[in-house]
């Protein structure tokens, strides 16, 4: 069975007259990690908030582990295995104090009291918070508060994960913290599916798909998407800088490694070809 099936998806809001998703199909493996790349507007918001059922799907089909979205009634189950995590970690906190807020979703699904307190244990150890069980959530730092973001999703025990650009308003550190443990949690067996417009964070992806407007225009492995070049820019995107800077230096005649994607790779690169000389 696969994570997610979307067959010949279209979609737009009410009162509107435009698609904003245009006849997508996408199959998701159980235990993927796949990275959503698109410039604004290009409706990776919307694929997600139609992939949990928070949006209705009325064009084509989509199936949670084997669960259409179409029918309201399989909407419960659908919600409870897919975890979504938003772009602001000071809008989705519930409760003053970090155990409440997570005991919020498990609470809300009607998880049994005795039950609640291995929840919150398991979703704070899962994104290393165990240390802020009893602290005030609205005083944690940004990377913080999105790893308590998590931990109040993970407590609903979802097979799937959704962030939709759930680093984007982090410091360096707090981006680092947030990857680092959905790392693990991808590791370890949930199904990912990140959203975000830093090429650097579709390095540690399965399979990158790029939207524009509304459509998956390009799919691959993360070398493959950041081959692409200068093609990226007509979807509105860079090439990461490590490899821009890669690039560069081969067009100058450096005898560098093609597969260089990341920062770390670049300068490993640089050190070999330097010793050498
Ligand atoms: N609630 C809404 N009502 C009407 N149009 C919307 C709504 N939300 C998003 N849109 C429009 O749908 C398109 C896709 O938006 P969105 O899914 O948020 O894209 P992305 O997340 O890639 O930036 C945009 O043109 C946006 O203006
Ligand atoms: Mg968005």
């Amino acid at each position: 069975m696969k994570a997610v099936e979307i067959k010949n998806l279209s979609f737009k809001y009410e009162e509107e007259t435009s698609f904003v998703i245009n006849n997508l199909s996408l199959t998701v493996e159980k235990g993927e990690f796949l990275c959503v790349l698109g410039e604004n507007g290009s409706g990776k918001s919307t694929l997600a908030r139609l992939i949990n059922g928070l949006l209705p799907c009325t064009d084509g089909e989509i199936k949670v582990l084997g669960v259409s979205t179409k029918n309201k009634a399989n909407l419960y189950e659908v919600r409870k295995n897919v975890g979504m995590v938003f772009q602001n970690p000071d809008n989705q906190m519930v409760a003053t104090i970090v155990e409440d807020d997570i005991a919020f979703g498990p609470e809300n699904l009607g998880v049994p009291p005795a039950e609640i307190g291995e929840r919150i244990d398991f979703a704070l150890k899962a994104t290393d918070m165990e240390a802020f069980r009893y602290h005030q959530g609205q005083r944690l730092s940004g990377g913080q508060k999105q790893r308590i973001a998590i931990a109040g999703a993970l407590a609903v025990k979802p097979q799937i994960l959704i962030l939709d650009e759930s680093t984007a308003m982090l410091d360096p550190k707090g981006r680092r913290e947030v990857l680092s443990v959905v790392k693990k949690l991808n590791e370890e067996g949930i199904t990912v599916i990140a959203i975000t417009h830093y090429m650097d964070e579709a390095v540690m992806a399965d399979r990158v798909i790029i939207m524009h407007r509304g459509e998956i225009v390009k799919q691959g492995t993360p070398h493959e998407i950041f081959s692409l070049g200068s093609e990226l820019s007509a979807y509105g995107l860079e090439v990461p800088r490590a490899v821009y800077i890669k690039n560069e230096l081969k067009k100058a005649g450096l005898p560098i490694s093609d597969n260089v994607l990341t920062e770390n790779e670049l300068s490993l690169e640089l050190c070999k070809l330097f010793q050498k000389v």
